[in-house]
């Protein structure tokens, strides 16, 4: 394990305005999404942040377990509650992995990218993985929690073994990386993005520029079938929109994609 996360040693210089205004650090929890959905119920402030060093129940899209071993990763839930309409969930999602990419950037210099619709890729293995979670009330958003499991300073031989390769930041770059400030540089993304977003901005644009997906040939798995064809564009809701061998164009709203030719 490199070195531990504290609520004093992330709250360091952290000079962001609403996002870790709460903020919770735990050793071991069962999930970090499930603690933040249950602090939202319970009327906790948006910007809240729960963070931990392991968890015993991670939970990926789809319905599938994420793993980590204890203090080699960024395991968080972002607490976020915009008054904005349901259909501007996908923004949150959007800003967190902008910011995720970004912050990587900055303090590895390593080239992530955000692969539709919600994994972080480095080299074009998975890095991370986001699961939000929300809740409406009439018709505006309650809360949304955005989850983000990065993989940071991970042995990939601790991992299970897993169809999708992965990788992690000390895989690639050779040393370990200070979760402590790549979790801080994060956090001031994302308050900087969601400042934003609550005053209308949509994050499409730049979120499409950090997409792999786009151009490439691909695999859609959607709750209803399973499509092949080219991943054209993406609209400002976030949706992918597929290019079919019969020239027709299918939005996909909801699915996991393949890139052919890869095993991402
Ligand atoms: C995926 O790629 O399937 C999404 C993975 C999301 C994992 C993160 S880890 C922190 C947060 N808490 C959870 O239980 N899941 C998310």
């Amino acid at each position: 394990m490199t070195e531990g996360l504290t609520v004093e040693a992330i709250r360091q210089g952290l000079a962001t305005t609403v996002v870790g205004r709460g903020l919770e650090v735990h050793a071991e929890i069962d999930s970090t999404n499930t603690r933040a959905v249950v602090l939202a119920r319970e009327g906790a402030p948006d910007g809240t942040v729960v963070v931990a060093e392991a968890q015993t129940a991670g939970r990926g899209r789809l319905g599938r377990r994420w793993y980590a071993p204890a203090g080699s990763a960024l395991l968080l839930s972002i607490l976020l509650r915009p008054n904005v309409a349901p259909l501007q969930a996908q923004r949150l999602t959007m800003i967190v992995s902008l910011a995720a990419v970004e912050a990587i950037g900055e303090v590895s210099g390593l080239p992530a990218e955000v692969k539709w619709p919600n994994d972080i890729l480095l080299r074009g293995k998975k890095l991370g993985g986001m699961l939000t979670e929300l809740s409406v009330r009439g018709d505006r958003l309650d809360y949304v929690v955005v989850g983000l499991g990065l993989n940071v300073n991970l042995d990939l031989s601790a991992l299970p073994e897993v169809s999708t390769p992965a990788t992690s930041l000390l895989a690639e770059l050779g040393q370990p990386v200070s979760r402590v400030v790549l979790l801080r540089a994060l956090l001031r993304r994302v308050d900087d993005y969601y400042a934003r977003v609550r005053v209308g901005w949509s994050p499409h644009e730049a979120w499409r520029e950090r997409l792999a997906t786009l151009g490439q040939p691909v695999t859609v798995g959607t709750p209803e079938e399973v499509i092949e064809g080219q991943a054209e564009d993406v609209d400002a809701d976030g949706a992918l929109l597929v290019r079919l061998p019969d020239g027709s164009l299918r939005r996909v709203l909801v699915g996991d994609v393949t890139l052919r030719g890869h095993t991402v």
